[in-house]
């Protein structure tokens, strides 16, 4: 069992990235920590409740993180996720209070206790507090996987910048710094690798055949922002970044890259631009694994036999997702 806290901004491909997260048995999900991105920390936390309800395991603590980026004013994505962030499914609330604990006060009583992995899915905001204030406890992080970022592909906010970076560029700045003082790396899932993982509608049909449940669930969540990418980027389907991200962590062969110093910038026009250093120009220890390469039909397999459930409540097994490898 890996320990793991899960740091996002739900937002329709983090509940994603949740489903797969909690149908990992490898993983001990110690806590899910919300913070403000594609909406509201608070929203974020009601959200993942929804998802957390969903998937029978509200046995997963939720704490509200940071409300606003470190400096910057705060830009949600309501306009990719709709007003409600699970694309305007407006799912019935979970009732019960949350912690009086705070995200980053969590993550920082974890880190003390015990050496934890981080999956962050949002901007950085929480993680960069907590290392502002303790960077020993970087020393406590087994690995950190963060989705966002871009090496070569094009932004997706701006010409050059991915939301998560781009909502708190200090946040990323602030975590790529404090690792490269660390001499530690941050594994960078960024447009590079996630833009090649989209959820087709004939995918979508494909699940809703497999397990009605859970293809409806996602059918709900997802029609919002399937019509967000075919407006806005001619797409039919959604980019679903942020379960790579996990994919990644469960299996690391799911994507392949390289290690760099990388930079982020966080003013001006090229604000939450990760500035890669892939030719060591800078002469700097690389302070992140930047992931280029991916196997989109290797992603889907696996994240399908481990959402998916038969009618016996059992799991796909991946060589029974065939159709899938016509797709
Ligand atoms: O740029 C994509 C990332 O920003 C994803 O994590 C999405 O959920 C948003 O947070
Ligand atoms: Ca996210």
């Amino acid at each position: 069992m890996r320990r793991v806290i899960l740091d996002c901004d739900p937002g329709i491909d983090d509940a994603l990235a949740l489903m797969l997260a909690v149908s990992s048995p490898e993983l001990e999900i110690l806590g899910i920590t919300t913070v403000s991105g594609n909406v509201p920390a608070k929203t974020g936390a009601a959200n993942a409740r929804k998802v957390l309800k969903h998937m029978e395991r509200l046995d997963i603590p939720v704490y509200i993180g940071e409300s606003v980026p470190l400096k910057v004013k705060y830009t949600d994505a309501m306009d990719t996720h709709g007003r409600d962030g699970l694309g305007e499914s407006f799912l019935p609330e979970v009732s019960g209070e949350y912690p009086e604990k705070s995200g980053v006060e969590f993550l920082e009583e974890t880190l003390e206790r015990e050496r934890t992995s981080i999956i962050a899915l949002g901007p950085m905001t929480n993680l960069a507090k907590v290392f502002q204030k303790k960077p020993e406890l970087i020393h406590q992080v087994e690995e950190l996987v963060s989705m966002g970022g871009s090496f070569k592909s094009h932004g997706n906010c701006s010409p050059v910048a991915e939301y998560n970076y781009w909502c708190d560029p200090h946040g990323a700045a602030v975590c790529y710094d404090l690792f490269a003082s660390a001499g530690k790396k941050i594994k960078m899932i960024g447009l590079d690798v996630t833009r090649k993982i989209v959820l087709t509608p004939n995918i979508l049909e494909y699940i809703l055949r497999l397990d009605k449940e859970n293809g409806e669930f996602i059918r709900k969540i997802t029609g919002f922002y399937m019509d967000f990418h075919w407006e806005y980027e001619g797409i039919v389907g959604c980019v679903i970044n942020d379960p790579l991200a996990v994919a990644y962590f469960l299996d690391p062969s799911m994507c392949s890259g390289f290690d760099s110093f990388t930079a982020v910038e966080t003013e001006g026009i090229s604000r939450g631009q990760t500035v890669v250093d892939s030719m060591n120009f800078w002469r700097k220890e690389a302070n992140s694994h930047i992931l280029t390469e991916t196997d989109e039909k290797k992603f889907m397999s696996f994240f399908l036999s481990r959402i998916l459930k038969k009618e016996d409540g059992s799991r796909w097994k991946e060589e029974e997702l065939s159709l899938l490898q016509k797709l």
